[in-house]
């Protein structure tokens, strides 16, 4: 009779045969899968057989969110990442090499202007910044040394939008690839790779989870530029967690009456804010103001843009700074996406990479204030929003 330590962990470690399907997909807490033979293990290690060896490769619950997000964004593959970033470092190294170049717009998400500078410029890799609002910008930057254009649905924090099929129009002939970060629209709301792009990525930590509680990425498009992508990530160590593909599992099912919510108020927010005190200006692509309204119509489910809002206050960064300390339902806090109205200052935060002039490229200001309007009730937020934008003394 073995040992009670011995039969412990051999009792413990027997996962039941569920006959029955369950309603939601378990959570494969296990960084590791038996095998039985060596011969297996290699062609599990080389994605040769399906099935799972280790979790920095593959994990069934992993499976499961890549498999949704596929179903969800059309595309033939996807490989989920411990961070959106991990996602967009997976998707540049995969595509681009020592000696090349990558487009970036000049108004990004500061994570890439981080990575450009800390980590892409040790491996030999430039990134040229291009106003990739106007397609002809885009063209004009494509060189002998371009392999790859990145874009964001709709940028973060300006919510600025790139016609997406007509630069990968511009592109292909190039023979340039396009990379979409589509995180700001979530897969509700566009699909990139519809309107031609090579690759889409996601930081799952905003939509996709909805709570702001769990970091994860995502990789989409063909099997092979997956394959490719999910080689620099395995290697890299930027893989997912189990746990958290199950809270991205969750939050995909009411990914798309969020989107609604966040949409509408979004845009009726907005709206109460461009009329009040103390606001010099409000960016929403929903907005018939926005410059790119006509191409938001266009490209976004039912016009519907999405809760990111960019604020600009009479005042500069010291009313952005008041702003943040006088809310009450909105709360001061980086990030996205989320149940709750999250608010922040991307000039000392998701953007503190840029200086001042890289700022005035990107079509930022020093005060303005990024919003992310959640799910409270619509009238709440224009009530704190309206009243933490107010000048002082009325
Ligand atoms: C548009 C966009 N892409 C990518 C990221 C990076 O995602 P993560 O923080 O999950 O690495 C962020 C994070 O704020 C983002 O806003």
């Amino acid at each position: 009779m073995p040992g009670f330590s011995t039969r412990a962990i051999r009792a413990a470690s027997k996962a039941p045969a569920a006959p029955q399907v369950p309603i939601n997909v378990p959570i494969y807490q296990t960084s590791t899968f038996e095998v039985g033979s060596a011969q297996e293990l290699a062609e599990l290690l080389e994605f040769a057989r399906p099935g799972h060896s280790y979790s920095r490769y593959s994990n069934p619950t992993h499976q499961a969110l890549e498999e949704a997000l596929a179903e969800l964004e059309g595309a033939e593959a996807c490989h989920i990442t411990a961070s959106g970033m991990a996602a967009v470092h997976g998707v540049v190294l995969s595509t681009v090499r020592s000696g090349e170049q990558l487009i970036v717009p000049r108004a990004v998400y500061g994570g890439m202007v981080g990575l450009a500078n800390a980590v892409l410029d040790r491996s030999g890799i430039t990134a040229v910044a291009v106003d990739t609002t106007n397609p002809e910008s885009v063209a004009d930057a494509i060189g002998d040394q371009t392999r790859l254009i990145w874009l964001e649905t709709i940028s973060n924090p300006t919510t600025a939008m790139a016609d997406i099929a007509a630069i990968v129009e511009i592109a292909h002939r190039r023979g340039v690839v396009v990379a979409v970060d589509n995180t700001f629209a979530s897969p509700y709301l566009c699909n990139p790779l519809a309107l031609g792009a090579d690759l889409v990525v996601h930081s799952t930590t905003k939509y996709i989870g909805g709570h702001s509680d769990i970091t994860g990425g995502a990789i989409l498009g063909s099997a092979a530029r997956v394959a490719a992508a999910r080689k620099i990530v395995i290697n890299a160590g930027g893989n997912a967690a189990p746990l958290e593909a199950f809270l991205a599992l969750r939050g995909l099912k009411t990914l798309a009456l969020r989107m609604e919510r966040h949409s509408s108020s979004a845009l009726a927010v907005a709206e109460a804010l461009q009329a009040a005190p103390g606001v010099e200006r409000v960016r929403h692509p929903a907005m018939s103001t926005h410059p790119q309204h006509a191409l938001a119509q266009r490209t976004l489910r039912r016009g519907m843009a999405g809760g990111m809002l960019a604020l600009e206050l009479a005042g500069g960064r010291q009313a952005g700074e008041r702003f943040l300390e006088r809310l009450r339902v909105g709360v001061h806090a980086t990030s996205l996406g989320s149940a709750e109205t999250l608010c922040s200052h991307p000039a000392s935060s998701s953007h503190r990479q840029l200086s001042d002039a890289e700022l005035a490229l990107g079509g930022l200001t020093s005060g303005m204030v990024r919003v992310s309007i959640g799910l409270e009730d619509p009238e709440d937020l224009i009530a704190d929003l309206v009243a933490a934008a107010a000048p002082t003394g009325s």
